[in-house]
């Protein structure tokens, strides 16, 4: 029970990544509450949560827009106190040509993907600086260091989240908040399946050939990883950026 008493605030919790981190952190003692834009998919699974005995709680939360994150924030700390644990993992993929992108698609696509990140902190950061206390970690992606022909601006974004990160690392270190990300490889989820969908099945092939495990990963394994970061079992974990991919960012092309 290594998140025994804290209180964990978790994005796109209503299904894939983000849901396997709030089981998985609720299952390590903590109370989580988790925001999307799912409502009635995120309601049904925190009542499924709670009737396995677990403290979960579903707020709505746009991430990508400043008020509704307030508001999420607000009746999280109402409902379970100051947040404690923050995991920014809601996103979304893009794949666009950059000609036809228009400048509303960027701007909704970085608010999700990347301006987020400074939405939520901006949030739990006054409570986590008087409290001294506080662990944050931002889901990027391995596009952040190696991505793919046609996937514009993702790569960009996941980037982005890793500087954000770094920065939080040292703004926020002397209050003793740590600041993380987690970089998934192929993880088995809707976000996936659906890009699977869209390509043919020569790249499909292409993508499983190179992992080195011959698998893609369950949610439940980057949700560990996830856990492991917010708890003060990682208490000098700061600014680092875990790969976790299966190795497939070892491989030389
Ligand atoms: N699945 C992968 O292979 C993979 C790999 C690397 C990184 N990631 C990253 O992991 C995170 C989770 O991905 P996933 O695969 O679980 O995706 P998913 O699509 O299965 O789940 C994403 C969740 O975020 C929610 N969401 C989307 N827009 C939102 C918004 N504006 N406000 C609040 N919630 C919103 C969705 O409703 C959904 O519940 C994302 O940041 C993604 O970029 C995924």
């Amino acid at each position: 029970m290594n998140l025994a008493g804290m209180h964990v605030f978790v994005t796109g919790g209503s299904q894939g990544i983000g849901a396997a981190i709030v089981k998985d952190a609720a299952q390590s003692g903590a109370k989580v509450t988790f925001g999307d834009i799912q409502d009635a998919q995120g309601e049904s699974y925190a009542a499924i949560l709670r009737s396995e005995g677990l403290e979960v709680y579903y707020v709505h939360c746009d991430v990508g827009i400043l008020e509704s994150v307030e508001k999420a924030h607000e009746m999280a700390v109402s409902h379970f106190g100051i947040v404690q644990g923050l995991v920014n993992n809601a996103g979304v993929n893009s794949s666009v040509d950059p000609v036809k992108m228009t400048s509303e698609e960027w701007d909704r696509f970085f608010a999700i993907d990347l301006k987020s990140v400074w939405h939520t902190a901006r949030c739990v950061l006054p409570a986590m600086r008087v409290e001294k206390k506080g662990s944050i970690v931002n889901i990027a992606s391995i596009h952040a260091r190696m991505t793919f022909p046609k996937f514009f601006p993702y790569a960009g974004a996941k980037s982005g989240v890793i500087g954000l990160t770094r920065n939080l690392a040292l703004d926020e270190g002397e209050f003793n908040i740590r600041t993380n990300a987690v970089s998934p490889g192929y993880t088995l989820t809707p976000i996936l399946e659906n890009w699977f969908k869209s390509i043919d099945q020569k790249q499909r092939q292409l993508s499983m050939d190179p992992q080195p495990l011959k698998r893609f990963a369950h949610p439940s394994e980057i949700a560990k990883v996830v856990t492991f970061l917010l708890s003060d079992d990682a208490s000098f974990v700061n600014g680092a950026d875990w790969i976790v991919d299966g190795g497939l960012h070892a491989r030389y092309a």
